[in-house]
């Protein structure tokens, strides 16, 4: 598979913003950081510094909260913005910092909610998750799923949208955060910071996925371009309500690329001024899945208070090649897999509305840095 050059105006958008970054065009407008968020490395936890970002003094001001996350720190009023994504039972996601807020209210300023103490962050409450899908392919890990999303200060009926670190000011979304994993070093346990990552949330569901940095195709399986179509697209998986998983797989296809008659296509996703996605003209790839193990929430999520589902404790083992991907009602179809989430979606199996879209809005913020920077590079 070869992914075709980047067509959409925001593809084309996205390779103008980094190519001036890397003449440092954008730098002397004072808009740019000098050191992108996807440059800063830092060992976790020995090196992490207060805050990553160190850039206040560019269009979007300073970092929300910090990284060097502690004991003192750790809390429902930790404004920790460094994020982990190591398991089932032991991952992380950005949500807002204030009740009541949307993702694009707040995108630059979202904190870590964690399924475990013991890193400084705020926890996310006993029974918010409510169906779980734990995912490790050859290059990355990925967790799905559904939420009670008012429980991470998320508003009621937020559709959302997409966090990541490498936005179009190259500071990230939230500013600042860090990401980590033990994924990749399962004898030892030593943390990898995942530079290539991104995160939906909205619409009672997400999905999270951190790319192995030792994979040569990280940042196609992290693509950041495709932020209005959700968590179907972006993360096609065979996540279930009710359900808490943790399987192996196949790697996905890359966000925006298919196969049609045989043919590698690369979808354009159309500039938000263009209206609400109604159609979309492929339905993605779920990947094969083996191994899954099935848990209770009351086993997985002790830490984070009183028991969520069903107190009985059954590992199930669901053994064969693709039993995460096509078992029951588990497969891309409207009722299974969080497909729902992407309103475009719903439209491409002609059932669709415009409203409730999951993960489907397009950063203010982003866009008008965009327009300035647009202006910037064309004239
Ligand atoms: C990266 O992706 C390209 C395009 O699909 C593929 O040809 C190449 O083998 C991949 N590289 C690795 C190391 O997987
Ligand atoms: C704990 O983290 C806070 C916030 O980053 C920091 O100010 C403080 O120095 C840290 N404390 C220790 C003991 O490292
Ligand atoms: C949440 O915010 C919405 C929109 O601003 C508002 O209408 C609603 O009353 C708020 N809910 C609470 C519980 O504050
Ligand atoms: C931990 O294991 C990984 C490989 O799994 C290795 O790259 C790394 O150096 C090890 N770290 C330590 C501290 O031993
Ligand atoms: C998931 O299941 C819970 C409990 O039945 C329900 O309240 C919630 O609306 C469901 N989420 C979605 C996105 O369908
Ligand atoms: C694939 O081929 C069929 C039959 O020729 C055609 O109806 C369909 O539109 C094609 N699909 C795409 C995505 O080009």
């Amino acid at each position: 598979m070869s992914p075709a050059a980047p067509s959409s105006a925001f593809s084309r958008f996205a390779l103008l913003l980094s190519t001036a970054a890397l003449l440092g065009v954008n730098a002397q407008q004072g808009t740019y950081p000098a050191t992108p968020l996807a440059s800063k490395h830092f060992a976790y936890p020995s090196g992490i510094p207060y805050q990553a970002d160190t850039d206040g003094d560019l269009v979007r001001g300073p970092q929300f909260g910090y990284n060097e996350c502690n004991s003192t720190t750790e809390g429902q009023t930790s404004d920790c913005q460094t994020s982990f994504l190591n398991s089932l039972d032991d991952f992380c996601l950005w949500a807002p910092a204030v009740p009541n807020s949307t993702i694009a209210d707040t995108e630059g300023e979202e904190v870590a909610w964690c399924t475990k103490p013991g890193r400084g962050t705020r926890l996310i409450p006993a029974g918010a998750l409510q169906g779980v899908q734990f995912m490790k392919t050859p290059d990355y890990v990925q967790v799905v799923g559904f939420i009670d999303q008012t429980q991470i200060n998320m508003q009621p009926g937020d559709s959302g949208g997409e966090l990541g670190a490498l936005f179009v000011d190259l500071r990230g979304n939230p500013l600042g955060a860090l990401v980590y994993s033990t994924a990749w070093s399962e004898s030892n346990n030593s943390y990898t910071q995942v530079i290539e990552w991104h995160n939906f949330m909205g619409g009672g569901a997400f999905c999270f996925k951190a790319c192995d940095p030792a994979g040569a195709n990280a940042s196609n399986f992290c693509q950041h371009i495709y932020d209005r179509i959700g968590c179907a697209y972006n993360a096609p998986n065979a996540a279930q309500n009710g359900s808490f998983t943790s399987c192996e797989g196949d790697d996905q296809d890359f966000p925006g690329i298919y196969t049609a008659n045989g043919t590698v296509m690369t979808y354009s996703q159309p500039p938000e001024s263009r209206g609400v996605i109604s159609s979309l003209p492929y339905q993605p790839r779920v990947p094969a899945s083996s191994n899954c193990v099935t848990f209770t929430s009351a086993a997985l999520y002790a830490a984070m208070g009183t028991p969520a589902a069903s107190a009985t404790s059954v590992p199930v083992t669901s053994g064969g090649a693709t039993a995460g991907a096509t078992a029951g009602p588990g497969g891309p179809t409207k009722s299974g897999g969080i497909v729902a989430f992407a309103s475009a979606s719903a439209s491409a199996t002609g059932t669709g509305t415009s409203s409730g879209a999951g993960a489907l809005r397009v950063s203010a913020v982003s866009a008008v840095v965009g327009v300035v920077v647009a202006v910037v590079l064309l004239s």
